[in-house]
């Protein structure tokens, strides 16, 4: 795939309407609705700076959480996850839409900028129509959650184009976003000459680069709980790195695989064979692929659990694993020590609880340590990061989580395909 895309400065935005699609999808408190990390709308902040400076009325646009914008829709799903279908209401329904509305963005948005924020009441209706015919250069608007349009998720091109009418040219910097083909991701770039923001051009240049030209030894961490959902960045790193590094719940699946006994741990039962297909390949190609040789383990899963420690190949009947033990943190580290570029990707074992911690930590602190680049996925590896105090060691720490996980991957990501080559 092409990553050598068109930015915001390959074009003339002075005195245009920009639409901006940007990933305001940050975290709130469930009672308060308080953002609880603004991360992601501060790494919009540059892209949104410049378009302003050039005299650009900027539209900025972005989905927030996964509303469901049909009401009959809404009813299946909530009575699939059990709900009594009597009391599903169309006032619930429209409560859990008001609860994902952008509007709380809007306001951190203006305190981050110093400058009003203008706030649509709907994404392609009057008030938004309204709005964008009245915005002025060096003005600021964002439309209400994308995703209350039924056709968001779908790609509709009436949407797409509704969209795009309101403006002149299209910036994405929603990286978080760009694994998905939605109307505001993707469509509108049909209608409109797009260029992507900083934030994009930033994060294709740094994970890019790390794929397709790595000062090597190049090590890649995955950890997290499942196999299931690494199988395509494994399968894709296999072909790229010098060494894998394993930890996380889907190592005892790994250590099944190879005649482990792994007692109450997570196990995919499903992807023993392809564990032992990974191993074989690994070896094929000369890739070193370091697995758990110890764990810390608990009898059942809970904060307060006692951390009992167990070869990796023999957790007995009643244990499961929590975190990576000593000896393989001795490993993980020395071979952080000698990289020229980590990627990690997914924690080592139960970092929220902080007896289970201890093993992601050590990775953190060797990255922080390291002289390599270090490039840490999103998601719950970021989180580990930030929460553990290591944010500000690490080279770049991408804003996506789905999304760096499909970069790694190696696969095309539609909100970047659709981009103009540079
Ligand atoms: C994310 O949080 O990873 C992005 O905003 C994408 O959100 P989604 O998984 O709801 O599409």
């Amino acid at each position: 795939m092409n990553y050598n895309k068109k930015t915001v400065k390959d074009i003339d935005v002075t005195g245009k309407k920009v639409l901006l699609r940007c990933d305001f999808n940050v975290p709130q408190d469930k009672t308060t609705g308080a953002i609880t990390d603004d991360k992601r709308i501060r790494a919009a902040l540059p892209t949104i700076q410049y378009l302003l400076d050039q005299g650009a009325a900027v539209i900025a646009c972005s989905h927030l959480g996964k509303p469901e914008p049909s009401f009959d829709k809404w009813v299946k799903k909530q009575t699939e996850k059990g709900k009594d279908p009597a009391s599903l209401t169309k006032e619930k329904w429209e409560k859990s839409l008001k609860a994902l509305t952008l509007a709380p963005v809007a306001k951190r948005l203006s305190e981050l900028l110093g400058k009003d924020v203008v706030m649509a009441a709907d994404v392609v209706g009057p008030d938004a129509q309204a709005k964008a015919a009245a915005l002025k250069s060096g003005e600021i608007m964002l439309l209400e959650n994308t995703r209350f349009e039924k056709g968001e998720t779908k790609n509709d091109p009436e949407l797409a184009k509704a969209m795009a009418g309101m403006a002149e040219v299209y910036v994405s910097d929603a990286f978080g976003a760009v694994h998905r083909a939605h109307a505001s991701t993707a469509g509108v770039a049909a209608y409109l000459p797009a260029v992507s923001g900083f934030l994009i051009e930033k994060e294709l240049e740094i994970m890019g680069g790390a794929l397709a030209n790595p000062k090597r030894p190049l090590v890649a961490i995955l950890g997290g709980s499942k196999v299931s959902s690494k199988i395509g960045v494994i399968n894709n790193l296999l072909d790229i790195a010098d060494t894998i590094i394993i930890g996380g719940g889907m190592a005892y699946t790994f250590a099944k695989a190879q005649g482990g006994s792994v007692g109450k741990s997570l196990l995919e039962a499903d992807w023993l064979d392809y564990c032992n297909e990974m191993l074989a390949k690994a070896k094929e190609k000369g890739v070193k692929f370091l697995l758990p040789v110890d764990n810390y383990c608990a009898a059942e899963f809970s904060a307060d659990a006692t951390p009992v420690l167990y070869d990796a190949m023999s957790i007995p009947d009643d244990m499961m694993g929590m975190d990576i033990g000593p000896k393989t943190v001795e490993a993980y580290v020395a071979a952080v020590k000698d990289a020229g570029t980590v990627i990690w990707n997914g924690p080592m074992g139960v970092f929220e609880f902080p007896a289970f911690a201890e093993g992601t930590r050590a990775v953190a602190k060797a990255l922080a340590a390291t002289d390599a680049i270090t490039i840490i996925g999103g998601g719950d590896s970021a989180a580990a990061v930030a929460q553990l105090g290591f944010a500000d060691k690490m080279t770049h720490i991408s804003t996506g989580g789905g999304a760096s996980l499909e970069f790694l991957e190696g696969k095309e990501l539609p909100g970047v395909a659709c981009l103009l080559d540079k």
